[in-house]
This record gives structure tokens, C-alpha cells and sequence, in this order.
């Protein structure tokens, strides 16, 4: 079992596909891609080795992110091959969904349990601005389509904007009043390259706790492996609403996620200083070495990130790294 010297508990994997995105998200890409591309991103091979090693230390869930991972031709094969892995239970998806139609009955067919989608808007002209893409209609639709499917949990990512969303709160409740959704709204976090827009349009999840207790919303329980999200319900409505605020106090206390990248880097934080090469390890069938590897990192994890000290560590943007 993977826990740390503050006792917390890792059975949670984020593993990048790819640091490669078609949108420009005016907080994430602005400009659009730059990835370096020189090194190539982890084969199905070194992906399978990499689950089997962290499986045997306990990880339980496995989030395939980006970038965009759908970008990935493997990407169906990839979510059978976490699926077939000893030890996993669940695997789970976030995408931009800008070919979630086309694709979602795939993904569930291929063992697909759960769906984050990226939705920052509702408004079609709002949503292109913030994205550079010209999409809302077709991952609504891609959403619903879903939501069809039964999976155990869709989930709707909205990064909270100052300029968009100060007043967007009801129209999202309308969306989720019939849909089984779970909509959580993210506080921007400050890379280093969004320092000057970060200052611009941070808003704090704060008027959202506000506004859902004023109209009995309810703060729902937490189980042992939830992370730092805090999720609310409310009888008329099908879906919830969760809040990630990463600025809160305590918000690292829950922690129960490790990140690798699609070089095949260890992040012990969203916003750590340094990263480990896990790569080489991931040559061999054996995963001894590469469990080892990971035993000895996990000493390393630090209580908390640095945000409040305005220090984002190596992180440039989330593409990087997914969230
Ligand atoms: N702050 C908060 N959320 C971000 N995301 C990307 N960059 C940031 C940031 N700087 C979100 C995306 C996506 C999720 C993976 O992370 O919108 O929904
Ligand atoms: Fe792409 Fe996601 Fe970054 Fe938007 S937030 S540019 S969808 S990686």
C-alpha cells in the first residue's frame, strides 16, 4: 500500500496519455498547443507495466487525462487494457469531449465506468471564446448520449472565471435540475504561464457554498476515497454540484492522488518542484524495481502545494498534466 508520512492513503492514479490538445483554453493553452513533441508519449506497453506496479501497491482507480487523451488512436485498447489489470476497479476518463458522440459507445464497451467532460459554458458563444472551439452543441449532445449509457458517473468540469461566471449559477442548476450529472466548479489555479490572467480572473467558490446553503442544498458525507472535492445535493434536483477549491484550508488534508505523465514522469503534486523518471523502469516486465521506485517516493510527498505562496512549482499549465 502506497501512504505517506502525513498517513494519507494512494489508490488513486492520473495517468496523462498525452500533453497534446486541440482546444485553447484561455487558462490552460491560450496559444494552443506547444508540447514538446521530441519525446514520444508512453506506448500501450509501458502503460500496461506502469498500472501492474501501481495495482500491486493498493491504486484502485485510474483516471486517463491529458492534454486531450481521446487525441490517442489507443485510446479504446488503452481503457480495456486498465480494465483487464489485477487490482483496478475503476477507470475513469476526462476529456474536452469534442468527439464524445463519435466515440463514448466505444469507450463503454471497452470498460469505460465513469466520464469527466469539460464544460466551462453553457453559453455557445461564451464556451468558444474561453475554448478557441466552436463545440458546445455536439458535447451537450455527446453528454446526454452518455447519460444513455448508464455510466456510474458523469461528471461536468467548469473552471470558475470571474468575467463569465459571477452570474452563471442558475442557469447550470437548470441544466443538472433533470440531469444525474455531477457539476463541480474548479477554482482557477495559477500556473506559470497564467500568472497575469490568474490575477485577473480568480473567483473563489465561496459565493457558490453561499448561494446552494441559502437555497438548502445539502453537504453530503464524505467516504474514505474521496478526494479533496466537496460535493452537495439537493431533493429537486437529479444532479449535484461539487466545489474544488484547492485555495481552501485543509484542501491537500484528502489528498489521495498520484499523477504520472505521458513521458512517464511521477508528479507526488499537481505542483511540485521536481519529477521523477519512472521511464526506464517501464522497459522491463519485472515491476519489483518500478514498486520500489515508487515506495521510496511517496516518502517525499510534501503536506500541501505552495499556492499560497504563489508558487506553482514546474508547472507551466495543466495540460502538462491534466488537473
Ligand atoms: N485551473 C483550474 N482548472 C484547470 N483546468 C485546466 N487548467 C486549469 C487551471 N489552471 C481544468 C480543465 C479540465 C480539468 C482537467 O482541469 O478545465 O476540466
Ligand atoms: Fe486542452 Fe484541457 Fe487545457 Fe482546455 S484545459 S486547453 S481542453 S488540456
Amino acid at each position: 500500500m502506497l501512504t505517506d508520512r502525513f498517513a494519507r492513503r494512494f489508490t488513486y492514479l492520473r495517468l496523462s496519455l498525452t500533453e497534446r490538445c486541440n482546444f485553447r483554453c484561455t487558462y490552460c493553452l491560450p496559444e494552443g498547443n506547444d508540447c514538446d513533441t521530441a519525446e514520444s508519449d508512453l506506448n500501450i506497453h509501458e502503460v500496461r507495466r506502469l498500472l501492474t506496479a501501481f495495482a500491486r501497491l493498493g491504486t484502485r482507480k485510474v483516471r486517463l487525462t491529458g492534454g486531450e487523451p481521446a487525441l490517442r488512436r489507443d485510446l479504446g485498447e488503452i481503457i480495456g487494457l486498465c480494465k483487464s489489470i489485477p487490482g483496478i476497479e475503476k477507470v475513469a476518463l476526462t476529456t474536452n469531449g469534442y468527439n464524445l458522440q463519435k466515440e463514448i459507445s466505444g469507450w463503454k464497451k471497452a470498460g469505460l465506468d465513469a466520464l469527466n467532460i469539460s464544460v466551462d459554458s453553457l453559453d455557445p458563444t461564451i464556451f468558444s471564446r474561453i475554448t478557441g472551439a466552436d463545440r458546445l452543441h455536439y458535447i451537450l449532445q455527446g453528454i446526454d448520449q452518455a447519460l444513455q449509457l448508464n455510466f456510474q458517473k458523469v461528471k461536468l468540469n467548469t473552471v470558475l472565471l470571474r468575467q463569465h461566471n459571477t452570474h452563471s449559477l442558475p442557469g447550470f442548476l437548470r441544466f443538472i435540475k433533470d440531469r444525474p450529472v455531477s457539476l463541480r466548479f474548479i477554482e482557477l489555479m495559477r500556473t506559470n504561464d497564467n500568472i497575469d490572467f490568474y490575477q485577473e480572473q480568480h473567483l473563489s467558490g465561496e459565493f457558490i457554498r453561499h448561494q446552494l446553503m441559502e437555497d438548502g442544498w445539502q453537504l453530503q458525507p464524505k467516504t474514505a476515497t474521496d478526494g479533496p472535492a466537496l460535493e452537495y445535493a439537493h431533493p429537486d434536483y437529479a444532479g449535484r454540484v461539487g466545489l474544488i477549491m484547492p485555495y481552501s484550508k485543509d484542501f491537500c488534508a484528502s489528498c489521495n492522488r498520484l499523477r504520472v505523465s505521458s513521458k512517464g514522469e511521477l508528479f507526488l503534486c499537481l505542483f511540485a518542484d521536481e519529477h521523477q523518471s519512472l521511464r526506464e523502469l517501464l522497459q522491463s516486465d519485472d515491476p519489483a524495481p518500478v514498486e520500489a521506485f515508487l515506495q521510496r517516493a511517496i516518502g517525499g510527498k510534501e503536506e500541501s502545494h505552495h499556492l499560497h505562496q504563489q508558487r506553482s512549482g514546474q508547472t507551466r499549465h495543466l495540460a502538462m498534466i491534466g488537473g
